[in-house]
């Protein structure tokens, strides 16, 4: 039987290289990953597998229609996986314009892309548009309750109003064009590459180089934390028996404060990278500004998924970040390859808590 073929966008990002490397990996796909390389994506996450015969790149845009539905004609997928996102809260607070158009334009541009593709098809019943959201776009929780399948959309950040403009999109094409679809919101991922922009990356690197860990507000705000090994299996599910139609809530019940998830950072550092004058790591803990229209808690009920596809987190918040904190003291260099000189100028320019 010919190998069937995948497209992956965002591959080259956090989330988006997990799932190429576990097709590549564990699976028998080819994969033809689609990314733009922004500041976020970074090839030398994919090096593992990048000379396997079954991986191929293509630096594209979403939003370029000719070029996405060149490689759809090219490849013949019997499925799309799209990751690809402005994806940090603070950027969309900041320039809102770039995710209007990631987000939301190039989610449309894919679905036209892939209708058309879909359409012309003689065998129609392979084929699965999966379209990987966020927890942010059900809003903000008080101290309890979770969000689910069936949980209104409540967006309140640039970034979850485009994250679910585009998730209203997918549903669209689904109802009105039976393009097969299927959504999944996922919560707070965390693991090995991912960009030290995000909570705890930047928390990770920050203590290593002796800066302050900057913590919005009282860091009392909560977010519930998942792996990015079990997400990834997760969405490759949601690609294999996933229904047509339909969303799937991942998430793992690991919530934490932020103030807990530092210091946790600080104690695991504390054990394996002694500072040299014996102090704790979390005498650099600073609180600075809180984000604007803060999100105070996302928590999320996995049930569906756990019941009806089977799917299980693997690790729990204790395990997974001990191999992440150990992740980056080992790879040090990814770091320092993947900070551009784009990224550390825009730093500088739009943060006035970072030193
Ligand atoms: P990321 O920022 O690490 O990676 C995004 C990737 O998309 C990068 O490789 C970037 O180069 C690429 N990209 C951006 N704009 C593009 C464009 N116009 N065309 C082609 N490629 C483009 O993001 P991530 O954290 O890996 O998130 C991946 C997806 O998962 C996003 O859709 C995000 O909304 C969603 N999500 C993320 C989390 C999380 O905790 N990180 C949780 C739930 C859902
Ligand atoms: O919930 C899923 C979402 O999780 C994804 O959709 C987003 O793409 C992803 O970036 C993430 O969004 P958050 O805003 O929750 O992640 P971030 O790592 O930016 O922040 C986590 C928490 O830590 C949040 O409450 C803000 C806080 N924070 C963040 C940074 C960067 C700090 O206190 N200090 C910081 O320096």
């Amino acid at each position: 039987m010919a190998q069937k073929t995948l497209l992956v966008t965002g591959g080259a990002g956090f989330i988006g290289s997990a799932v190429v490397r576990q097709l590549i990996n564990n699976h028998d796909y080819r994969v033809v990953n689609i990314d733009k390389l922004t500041y976020a994506g970074n090839l030398e996450s994919l090096k593992e597998v990048s000379s396997n015969p079954r991986y191929h790149f293509e630096q594209v845009d979403i939003c370029d229609k000719e070029n996405i539905s060149r490689i759809f004609n090219r490849y013949q997928p019997v499925g799309i996986l799209h990751l690809a996102a402005e994806s940090h809260v603070d950027r969309s607070i900041v320039g809102p314009g770039e995710f209007i158009q990631t987000n939301i334009v190039g989610t449309y541009n894919l679905l036209e892309c892939a209708k058309e593709y879909y359409n012309q098809l003689a065998d129609k019943t392979l084929f699965k548009f999966v379209h990987i959201s966020t927890d942010e776009v059900f809003g903000s929780l008080g101290d309890t309750g979770y969000f689910s399948e069936t949980t209104a959309y409540n967006p309140r950040s640039p970034y979850s109003s485009s994250k679910a403009s585009s998730d209203m999109l997918v549903r669209a094409w689904y109802h009105t064009y039976n393009l097969p679809v299927v959504i999944t919101n996922c919560t707070n991922n965390y693991g090995p590459y991912h960009f030290p922009e995000k909570l705890i990356p930047l928390i990770i690197n920050n203590a290593l180089a002796g800066k302050a860990l900057p913590i919005y507000g009282k860091g009392d705000n909560v977010r519930d934390w998942l792996y990015v090994e079990d997400h990834a299996r997760g969405i490759i599910l949601a690609y294999e028996k996933g229904q047509l139609g339909e969303s799937y809530c991942i998430g793992g019940h690991n919530e934490k404060t932020n103030l807990e998830v530092v210091q946790t950072i600080c104690k695991i550092l504390d054990e394996l990278k002694p500072k040299v004058d014996k102090a704790s790591y979390t005498s650099q803990i600073t609180y600075v500004t809180d984000r604007a229209g803060h999100d105070y808690r996302y928590a999320m009920d996995p049930t569906k998924i756990q019941s009806e596809l089977g799917w299980q987190p693997q690790e729990n918040f204790d395990s997974g970040i001990k191999k992440t904190v150990e992740w980056y003291l080992d790879n040090h260099e990814w770091v320092e390859h993947v900070l551009s000189c784009e990224y550390q100028q825009w730093v500088q320019k739009n943060y006035d808590n970072r030193c």
